[in-house]
């Protein structure tokens, strides 16, 4: 009742198929069946399979039984060529427009003869071609994905089409090798393919911004066929970098009382990362009190400028933090150190160590008046000091250590020709221009007993008249002394000497203040005539100097003489 007969194609090895045929003879209407398989795609007019052969008929019987084919299908796929007994392609036949996924994939047809009723059922497998190649629904995949992103986070892939089945359909996934993607493909449950990419090492924006992966679908027919697929990834940023300082230490200079706003210094620290994680702003870290009220940084453009007082003498060097911060918090430091330049802004300052005032007027050349400091807060020719005094002066300025001077007497003073000195020291720096500051010592000379007392002239002479009354005052004597004080405290005496075997005292006396001398007694022109006598002034120094003077005088009846001489 059935029979398989196997058929060999013209076609290359690959369309190998078979022939099934089976014959079904019912009641008196004979039916046989008979299958084909070809592959689709054939060219119209291709052989399909010798119907008149594999189901035993000759062709006479095909002709005299009007053989043909009914379909209710609207397209014919084949025709039958009666005359000799074949089943042709008729129309292109796409498997995939006939069957889609579905698999195996045929069509079956009737074909009828008369005198008697025949019906033979012909069906054909289409056979898959590997016509499709895999193709992806768009033409690329963008991801952004961020730097962040940990290892083994996932991306599903968009999947590719095969229009073909079996093994003409898509089969496996390729991804391009890359440093930080690695394939894994996964089945869904109607069999069909995806793919997902694992992050295998982390993404660095900074080192590549842009990925441009390649995705294959590769399909098992033969000769392969490939469909690709971009992958675009845009790596987001993740502040990730901290600001960098391009130096560890910046070094300046600035001349001491510049003014607000001087130019100092500029910083400048760069961070990988964009945007605002890679905005820097720049600030002072934890200034020490008045430093801050000294720099000032601009937050934006890194420049440091002066803002308040520099002086030299405070501090000669500033040593400051500087901070880089960009928009996600993240920091370095830097250094800045700041040299003060020196101005001669400073005058010398001269300080009295010691001062001897006064000084006795036999001091002898080379005593020591006065240590003096000088300083001066400059630095360097702005703070090296000369001292000098007038050089008229009896006085000599000596460097003794550095910046100490001692002031020392060059000459023999004299009080009485003159008794102090105003003596002006003028210190000057070596600046330029250089800068001095002068102090007036008012030195007095003490006195010393040099000067004996001295009678105005002499020697004197007076008349005096006989009889006179005792206690009479006969003459002033005078003398001056021109040291000073007690050494010009002149007392007046008479020199102890004898007038007739009496002593002088017996006669005159004085009066030791003032020098009024007085008769003692009443004279007697008879008895004395004349007398002789030596007055001494004395001052009171120590020892005591002294001067003599003769007085002579003459006692006389009448009181106008013209001459100076006893009679
Ligand atoms: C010294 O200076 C004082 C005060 O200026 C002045 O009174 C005095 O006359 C001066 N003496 C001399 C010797 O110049
Ligand atoms: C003053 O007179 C006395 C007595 O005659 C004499 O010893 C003394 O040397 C005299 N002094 C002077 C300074 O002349």
């Amino acid at each position: 009742m059935s029979s398989v007969v196997s058929q060999w194609s013209p076609l290359p090895p690959y369309y190998c198929w078979q022939v099934l045929i089976f014959l079904l003879y019912l009641s008196n209407v004979v039916s046989g069946q008979i299958r084909y398989s070809i592959p689709e795609e054939m060219k119209k007019g291709s052989l399909i399979g010798n119907v008149a052969q594999d189901l035993g008929l000759d062709l006479k019987r095909l002709r005299a039984g009007r053989a043909r084919i009914v379909t209710g299908e609207s397209i014919q796929y084949t025709e039958l060529k009666t005359d000799k007994g074949i089943l042709v392609v008729s129309e292109r036949i796409d498997r995939e427009q006939l069957c889609g996924d579905v698999t195996p994939c045929s069509f079956s047809f009737e074909m009828i003869l008369e005198n008697p009723m025949e019906l033979h059922r012909v069906t054909v497998e289409i056979i898959d071609v590997n016509d499709h190649a895999p193709a992806f629904p768009n033409k690329g995949i963008h991801f952004e994905i961020s730097e962040s992103a940990t290892v083994g986070s996932r991306f599903l892939l968009e999947s590719a089409e095969d229009n073909d089945v079996g093994l003409n359909a898509l089969q496996n996934y390729i991804l391009n090798p890359n440093d930080n993607f690695i394939l894994k493909q996964h089945a869904n449950p109607d069999g069909s393919k995806y793919a997902e990419m694992f992050l295998q090492k982390p993404l660095d924006r900074e080192e590549h911004p842009f990925l441009s992966l390649k995705l294959i679908a590769v399909d098992g027919g033969d000769p392969q066929r490939s469909g690709t697929v971009n992958i675009e990834i845009t790596v987001l940023d993740v502040n990730d970098n901290a600001p960098v300082f391009n130096q560890s230490v910046y070094r300046a200079a600035v001349v001491e009382n510049g003014p607000k706003g001087t130019y100092i210094t500029t910083v400048n620290a760069s961070d990988a990362d964009r945007d605002t994680n890679g905005q820097i702003t720049y600030s002072f870290s934890k200034l020490k009190g008045s430093i801050a009220d000294i720099f000032v940084i601009d937050q934006n453009s890194g420049i440091i400028s002066v803002s308040g007082q520099i002086d030299f003498e405070k501090d000669k060097k500033y040593e400051v933090r500087v901070e880089a911060k960009d928009q996600g918090g993240l920091t370095d430091s830097s250094k800045v150190v700041i040299e003060v330049i020196d101005v001669n802004d400073n005058a010398p300052v001269i300080n009295v160590m010691s001062f001897s005032s006064p000084v006795s007027e036999d001091a002898p050349p080379g005593t020591t008046i006065a240590i003096i400091n000088v300083k001066d807060a400059d630095s360097e020719r702005n703070g090296q000091i000369t001292c000098s005094i007038d050089t008229n002066l009896p006085f000599k300025i000596k460097s003794s250590l550095t910046n100490y001077y001692n002031l020392i007497t060059d000459s023999i003073f004299d009080r009485e020709a003159v008794p102090e000195y105003n003596i002006t020291i003028t210190a000057t720096d070596s600046g330029s221009p250089p800068l001095s500051s002068a102090r007036t010592l008012h030195l007095r000379i003490s006195d010393v007993n040099d000067n004996a007392p001295l009678f105005d002239k002499g020697p004197y002479f007076a008349y005096v008249t006989e009889n006179n009354s005792p206690g009479m005052s006969i003459f002033t004597v005078s003398a001056r002394d021109s040291d000073w004080n007690q050494n010009a405290r002149i007392s007046y005496l008479l020199e102890d000497t004898q007038i007739s075997g009496s002593p002088v005292s017996s006669y005159i006396s004085i009066n030791s203040e003032n020098g009024v001398l007085h008769a003692v007694r009443s004279f007697d022109y008879e008895q004395i005539k004349q007398l002789k006598l030596e007055v001494k002034a004395q001052d009171g120094g120590s020892p005591p100097l002294s001067s003599n003077v003769s007085f002579g005088s003459c006692s006389c009846r009448n009181v106008f003489r013209t001459e100076q001489k006893c009679l």
